[in-house]
């Protein structure tokens, strides 16, 4: 979910709604804002988009200079207008927005029912708001204290922002393992969102709340922080790196096609003074501290979600390879509900673009107390990730809006890359010249990339002809196979065409019995160790009338004459092919998506940052 709130001398309403449409990626399954006007609290909600709670609001009353917004994925309760955020009290009076999960909601519901309370909604929140009120009746607290104490009885997740229609110069936030930021305006005004992109346009001074941190934000007395025992803080303000211009779509049509094609780019921001060819050196600033403890380490555990579990695989690849270090790759969701073995020699590595993933966060959390050193791999700067480990590496990919990840993938594969040179550097387990061959391999990548880009007619030919297929398969071997399922997932994202990845040589023990003359099989098929094997899966497929969709090295003769389609990428070497051979499976998901009137930059059901478990 996305929060937005603003309090001071401007129009709330524009710069909620705004907001909004930038944290969309968060989920869009019901949009909702609160304003204070004339001592009423205006409330509107609806289902589904943001565009359709503007369409709501349009001839309403949308004026006032507090607002508070919300954008939903939905985690108690269907997406209705009901459940939508903002949720009220009982007696009206105060309303909030809630992004995360209160997980004892159903005792404090019951407690609250008992005692007369009556809610109109199924979710989590309104359970909150309602032991606000009650809190602030029984004790005759100040908001700012009520909502203290109500959050000390609170097990689970938040970030919720606070509106008291008997006092409309203040607004209340507070977080719990779901992000805010406070931006300061101009104008002593104050901002506040779920992250920095609803408030880049209006200031670049931000402070990124902490956990268990309230702030009362008050046009009067201006900001106050206290912890969660009411202990006041001092607010680090930062200043924003943030440029209004990356959050737009510049010429493109869609953000993921903007973000497919900026990869020339933001590989090369990834690298840029981390690596030199020529000298032979590699670092990464973030890690060095660590690199001798990483070094020694036992084993290392990659712990993701989606995508990031993708890149994670081909770093598994990338580090046993290269730095000869055992290496566990694990989906966060599972690790932290498995009572993991993990000690004080293990290093265990978050992959996350948004670092806000509440299950990597979780995982994170675990890795932790068991005494592991904790390293980050995000692509948001200052995101959760990035401040609970202990070090780590930023992707500097860019903001990514597109709900389907691509350029933070290949950021991530390109820092996997960076770090299995550091490690193997400090471990001597590569030569000199292999380890020089492959920097200056590296360094050639983003010329690479825009050489596969410019063959986005062919890729539109062939998503052409396969785009009302129901099934698709996508195979590859070594660090292909995390790549066959990234493509096959991208497929299924934003295209709801059902797509497997497999890796070439298992097709035979199931997949193989769905392929038939309908059926696309997506091959990645390189110049390398196991091009021969792949060849022979390819001729497996063709005997069962599959059509070969096959992605071969420029200049490749073999898979051609058998393929029905092939598309080229330049020779690189084997450790980075999974950076050039994803491009055109992301494009082709693309156009596939378009050509079937999807919705590409926000498909149904996804959200781009998962903050719930
Ligand atoms: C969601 C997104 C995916 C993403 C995954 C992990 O499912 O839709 O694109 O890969 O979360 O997100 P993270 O921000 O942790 O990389």
């Amino acid at each position: 979910c996305g929060i937005v709130a603003y309090i001071g001398a401007k129009e709330a309403y524009p710069i909620v709604v705004k907001g909004l449409k930038r944290l969309e990626y968060r989920g869009y399954d019901s949009a909702g804002v609160a304003l204070f006007n004339n001592g009423e609290i205006n409330l509107y909600k609806k289902q589904g988009k943001v565009s359709n709670l503007e369409e709501f609001a349009e001839g309403r009353d949308k004026s006032g200079h507090i607002g508070i917004g919300h954008t939903r994925w939905a985690t108690h309760g269907e997406p209705n207008d009901v459940n939508a955020h903002p949720h009220l009290s009982g007696d009206g009076q105060i309303a909030l927005i809630h992004n995360g999960i209160i997980e004892n909601y159903e005792s404090l519901k019951t407690e609250l029912e008992s005692r007369g309370h009556v809610f109109k909604s199924e979710t989590d929140t309104e359970v909150l708001v309602h032991l606000i009120e009650e809190i602030q009746k029984n004790q005759s607290l100040s908001l700012p204290e009520a909502v203290r104490v109500t959050l000390t009885y609170v097990v689970g997740a938040y970030a919720i922002v606070v509106m008291d229609k008997n006092n409309p110069r203040q607004l209340i936030a507070a977080r719990k393992s779901s992000p805010l930021v406070i931006g300061i305006g101009k104008e002593d005004d104050y901002y506040l969102a779920s992250d920095a992109t609803p408030i880049v346009e209006y200031t670049k001074n931000v402070v990124y709340m902490d956990d268990e941190e309230i702030a009362i934000l008050d046009l009067d007395s201006g900001m106050k922080l206290v912890d969660i025992a009411n202990q006041e803080k001092t607010p680090y303000i930062q200043e924003l790196e943030l440029h209004l211009e990356e959050l737009e779509k510049g010429g493109y049509e869609h953000f993921m096609l903007k973000e497919i094609h900026e990869q020339p780019r933001s590989i090369q921001d990834c690298f840029r003074g981390r690596l030199n060819a020529k000298d032979g050196w590699v670092q990464l600033g973030g890690i060095k501290d660590h690199i001798e403890k990483i070094g020694k380490a036992k084993r290392i555990i990659f712990v993701a979600c989606g995508t990031s579990w993708h890149a994670a695989l081909v770093g598994e690849y990338l580090f046993e390879d290269l730095a000869r270090i055992p290496v566990e790759v694990e989906y966060a969701s599972e690790f932290r509900y498995r009572n993991p073995i993990i000690g004080e020699d293990d290093i265990v590595i978050a992959i996350s673009q948004s670092g806000e993933t509440a299950d990597t966060l979780a995982a994170l959390d675990i890795a932790k107390k068991k005494g592991a050193t904790t390293l980050g791999i995000c692509n948001v700067v200052g995101s959760s990730i990035s401040r609970v480990t202990d070090a780590g590496s930023y992707t500097h990919a860019g903001p990514e809006i597109g709900v389907a990840s691509t350029k933070a993938f290949t950021a991530q594969v390109t820092v996997l890359t960076l770090m299995a040179l550091s490690i193997a550097k400090e471990r001597a387990t590569m030569s000199e010249s292999q380890f020089r061959t492959i920097l200056t391999e590296l360094e050639q990548i983003p010329n690479k990339v825009s050489k596969v880009l410019e063959q986005n007619d062919l890729i539109e030919h062939i998503s052409d002809v396969y785009q009302n297929a129901n099934n698709a398969l996508y195979l590859g071997r070594g660090s292909s196979f995390p790549v066959a399922l990234e493509g096959a997932l991208k497929l299924k994202e934003i295209s709801y065409i059902h797509a497997e990845g497999y890796p070439a040589a298992e097709m035979k023990h199931g997949p193989i019995a769905l392929i038939d003359e309908e059926m696309p099989v997506f091959v990645i098929a390189t110049q390398g160790t196991s091009y021969e094997k792949v060849v022979s899966n390819i001729q497996e497929v063709k005997a069962r009338k599959g059509k070969i969709i096959a992605i071969v090295t420029e200049g490749d003769t073999q898979v051609k004459a058998m393929a029905d389609h092939v598309i080229e990428i330049p020779d690189t070497d084997e450790n980075l092919v999974p950076l050039l051979a994803t491009i055109p499976l992301q494009l082709l998901s693309y156009h596939v998506a378009v050509m079937r009137g999807c919705n590409v930059d926000q498909p149904r059901n996804l959200a781009k940052s998962v903050t719930v478990e």
